[in-house]
This record gives C-alpha cells, structure tokens and sequence, in this order.
C-alpha cells in the first residue's frame, strides 16, 4: 500500500493538470460512468464527519473529512482528513493519501475550472474571499486558468497576511502578479473580474448590491450546508443560469436550497457543469453576463484525483509503501 503525504503530493502535482483532472471527472459525472451516493454526514453538535464513497469503472475509494469549526482556535485545521483508494477487482486499499491536501487540491481545481470556462477571457483581477486553507488553492488555481496580474484577498478575521501572501508567491509560477489586501468584501467585489468565496459563514459574504455584482465570474465554494450562506439573494436578479455540479447540491447548501424553494430561480435554470463541458446540453455563459458556480464538491472528483495522484506517485517512486 503506498502512503501519500502532502509532501509527497507535492512532488507530482502540476496546477494546470489538476484542472484538466477535475474538468475530466465532471466529464465523467455527466456520462454517468461512475457509482456515488450522496455523501453521509454524521454531525456532533457543530462538528460533522463526511463519508464520500464513490466507484467509476476502473476504481473506488472513499474520502474521510472532518469539518471541525473550533478547530483554528486550538491550532488544528478546520477541515482534515484520509483519501482511501482500492483496487477495484479485490477491493484491496492500495493507497491512503492526506485527505486534507487532497481536499485542497481539488478544490482549487474545482474552482479553476469555473474560472477556465465561465469567467471572461479577458480576465485581469480575481478576488478571493477567506484567506484560508481552500482560499490558498483557489488563488493558485484562478492565475493558473486565466493570465492574471492582480489577485485581492478579503477575511473577516485577523490574518498574519505577510506570511500568506508569501506563501502564496512560493507557491505561484507568476511572480509578477500583485497581491494586495482588501478592506471589505465590497471593495474586492468592485474591483475583481472573477469573485471566488471559501469561508465556512453562514450569512452571505458578498455585499447585497446586484450592480457590483454585474458582468463578474463568482464561484462559491463554501457553504455545504442549510444553515451556510456566501451568496446574498440579490445575485438571482442577474442569472439566467446557475452552474452546479449534482442534483444533490440543491438540497444541500442554503445558498440554493433556500433561493430555489423561494422560487428566486427555478430548476430549469440548473445546468451542470459536466454536461458544459461534456455535452451539447450544457448551456454556454453568455459574454459579458454575470456567471454563477456553486461547488459543494463530490467525492467522485477525489477519487479520480486520488487516482491520478497514484499513478504520478506510483511512475515517479514517490511515497511510502507499507505492507499489512
Ligand atoms: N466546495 C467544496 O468542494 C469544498 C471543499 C472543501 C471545503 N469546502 C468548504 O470551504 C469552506 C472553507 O474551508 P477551509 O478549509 O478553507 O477553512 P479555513 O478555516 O481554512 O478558512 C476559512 C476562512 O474563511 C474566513 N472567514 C470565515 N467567515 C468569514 C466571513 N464571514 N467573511 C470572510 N471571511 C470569513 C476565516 O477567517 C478563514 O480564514 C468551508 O465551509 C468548507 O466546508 C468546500
């Protein structure tokens, strides 16, 4: 069994790979190639364990989080976890990766592919809203799809932002890009093209002005629950669509649950981002339009990323491999 830490997924990772993975696993999704349940929460007071068991037709595996909120007061991460991949014939683990890097990974590449298909060609700025652990890769991910030269960050909290924003430069192929901090969310919105949200909030994190939010590319990719919100309802005053990636999201986060049951969209403005990029059914975003992705995320993206990790880590003799 090959065990895959963050530093070893470091070593085989390439940012703009990550997004073809993502962009081929919601291919995947719309050819219904893949076996999924919806993902099984299981919630002590405010802390939730999510199981995400998935097969396709060459593997499974299974991705084990847990989302614990005062986690960051303690010094833990918020989100953590295990990825599982297993043979699919003898049902063998055959490796365990960092589910919370993975998670990351992904996640990022989740959101470059919003921004590679749904945000203006021309697009110079992104914003990102929480400057967390997902906030990081969504800035990586967003220069890596689009040729950027400003990135504004926003938090609600206090933030050791030196130390942020250097990381991020390690991290990032473009050095030239310019980094700087907002003083509100509203003063990000106003001045990014592409408007990204990865915070755990339960009311909407982007000001309730539908004239900012005009001709922009949002992706919201926090909220995975009823009582989470990123997104104010004044957004639908501008869609003709909302791109999503599985029926189950509609139940499952508030920033669609509650708009859709009060008929502020309805389900024939639902396209998935697979059938996009996968079919003549998925509905293009219309230039100079507002475009609107929400993620929940699906444990089928972190089964074909694992899987691809693997194989990377399996070619180039990285990791460690235990025997049990
Ligand atoms: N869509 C997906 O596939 C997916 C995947 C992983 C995580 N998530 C979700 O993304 C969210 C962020 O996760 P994370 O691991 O980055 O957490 P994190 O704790 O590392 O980062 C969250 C950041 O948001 C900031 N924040 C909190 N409330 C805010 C507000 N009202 N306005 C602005 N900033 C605020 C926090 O200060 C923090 O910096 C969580 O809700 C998580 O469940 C979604």
């Amino acid at each position: 069994m090959l065990i895959l830490n963050e530093k070893d997924m470091r070593r085989v990772v390439n940012w703009s790979q990550m997004i073809d993975y993502v962009e081929e696993a919601y291919r995947i999704f719309s050819r219904g190639e893949f076996w999924m349940p919806d993902r099984t929460a299981v919630v002590r007071d405010s802390d939730t364990i999510l199981y995400m068991p998935c097969f396709t037709d060459d593997v499974f595996g299974t991705k084990i989080l847990t989302l614990f909120p005062d986690n960051p007061s303690k010094g833990y991460p918020y989100l953590d976890g295990l990825m599982l991949v297993n043979d699919l014939d003898t049902g063998k683990t055959v490796s365990i990766m960092d589910g919370r890097y993975l998670t990351a990974l992904r996640t990022g590449a989740v959101g470059g592919v919003g921004v590679r298909n749904l945000s203006r060609p021309d697009s110079k700025s992104a914003g990102v809203i929480g400057a967390g652990q997902q906030g990081f890769t969504q800035v990586i991910y967003a220069a890596t799809a689009r040729d950027l030269d400003q990135i504004y960050l926003y938090d609600a909290f206090d933030k050791d932002w030196e130390s942020y924003i250097s990381r991020l430069r390690a991290e990032m192929n473009d050095q030239e890009i310019r980094i700087d901090v907002c003083a509100s969310a509203a003063e990000l919105v106003e001045k990014s093209d592409i408007v990204i949200t990865a915070t755990p909030a339960t009311s909407p994190v982007l000001p309730d002005y539908p004239e900012l939010l005009r001709g922009k590319c949002v992706i919201a990719i926090g909220s995975y629950k009823h009582e989470m919100r990123e997104i104010p309802d004044s957004i639908w005053q501008l869609l003709d669509q909302v791109y999503i990636e599985l029926p189950f999201a509609l139940e499952e986060t508030g920033d669609l649950y509650y708009p859709l049951k009060e008929g502020l969209f309805t389900k024939d403005q639902v396209c998935y981002i697979g059938d996009l990029l996968e079919t003549e059914t998925g509905r293009l975003p219309v230039q100079g339009e507002t475009t609107f992705f929400k993620s929940v995320g699906m444990g089928l993206l972190d089964l074909y990323v694992a899987k691809k990790l693997y194989e990377l880590a399996l070619a180039g003799k990285v990791g460690q491999t235990v025997e049990f």
